[in-house]
């Protein structure tokens, strides 16, 4: 069975700048199904951090749908958003977003307190995640102790531990080599194989489409297929 995880419909978004209004996403469309890995290439300022944003609930569109997991965004307030990420949708940002004051368990930790997860619950489940992205034994290090790709895995991790049906990575590979990226990208292919997880990653480097199920471009805030897929 084939189950559609992310629904874009017409989705438009603008900024204004001072009394320019400048259009960032421009009647965007597009379905990613469960379990699929999707890449999404363009330069930089084409619209890619948006339009993660917005399928994570952490923007809202001018204009038209988004549908995660059969959940009308639009139709939920801030609660229901927050739920939404707390559960079904993770967003990793482009420079990880990690806490320097705390460890790697407690970092991986964070969604869980938030989410009113009790303590041996927590422990299990942040164990069980820092083991499966290979991070074990540096738990109680901080972020600042680890190289680039093991702070990316943190990111992975935190992004993980609530089990999210949708996961979005923004230019997970930008700051990293090419062995570190190859490593990050095989991990997603993990992921989505033992969770069935969608997973969407926005980058500007088109070499990394060679490790995505499908394809899209990203240009002046108009999404394009370039290896549409038939079902
Ligand atoms: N919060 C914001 N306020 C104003 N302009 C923004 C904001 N976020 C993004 N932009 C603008 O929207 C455009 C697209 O940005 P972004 O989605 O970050 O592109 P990308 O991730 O592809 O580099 C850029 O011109 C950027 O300056
Ligand atoms: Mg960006």
């Amino acid at each position: 069975m084939h189950e559609v995880a992310v629904l874009l419909r017409d989705v438009w978004k603008s900024y204004k700048f001072g009394v320019e209004i400048v259009n960032v996403l421009k009647n965007v469309n597009a379905v990613f199904m469960r379990g699929e890995v999707i890449g999404i290439h363009g330069p930089s300022g084409s619209g890619k951090t948006t339009l993660l944003k917005i399928i994570a609930g952490l923007e809202r569109p001018d204009r038209g749908e988004v549908i995660v997991c059969g959940y009308n965004l639009n139709l939920l307030d801030e609660v229901g958003l927050s739920m939404i990420r707390n559960s079904i949708v993770s967003y990793i940002p482009q420079d990880y977003g990690l806490i320097d004051s705390l460890t790697v368990f407690e970092n991986v930790e964070l969604p869980l307190l938030i989410a009113g997860v009790d303590k041996l619950s927590r422990l299990r489940r942040v164990s069980e995640v820092i083991k499966y992205i290979g991070l074990n034994g540096k738990e109680w290090l901080r972020p600042t102790r680890l190289s680039g790709g093991e702070r990316q895995r943190v990111a992975i991790a935190r992004a993980l531990v609530t089990t999210p049906s949708v996961l979005l990575a923004d230019e997970p590979t930008a700051n990293l080599d090419w062995n570190n990226a190859i490593k990050v990208m095989e991990l997603f292919k993990d992921i989505k194989k033992d969770f069935n997880t969608t997973i969407v990653i926005v980058t500007h480097d088109p070499r990394i489409l060679e490790f995505v199920d499908r394809s899209l471009t990203m240009f002046e805030g108009t999404l394009k297929e370039i290896t549409p897929k038939t079902y």
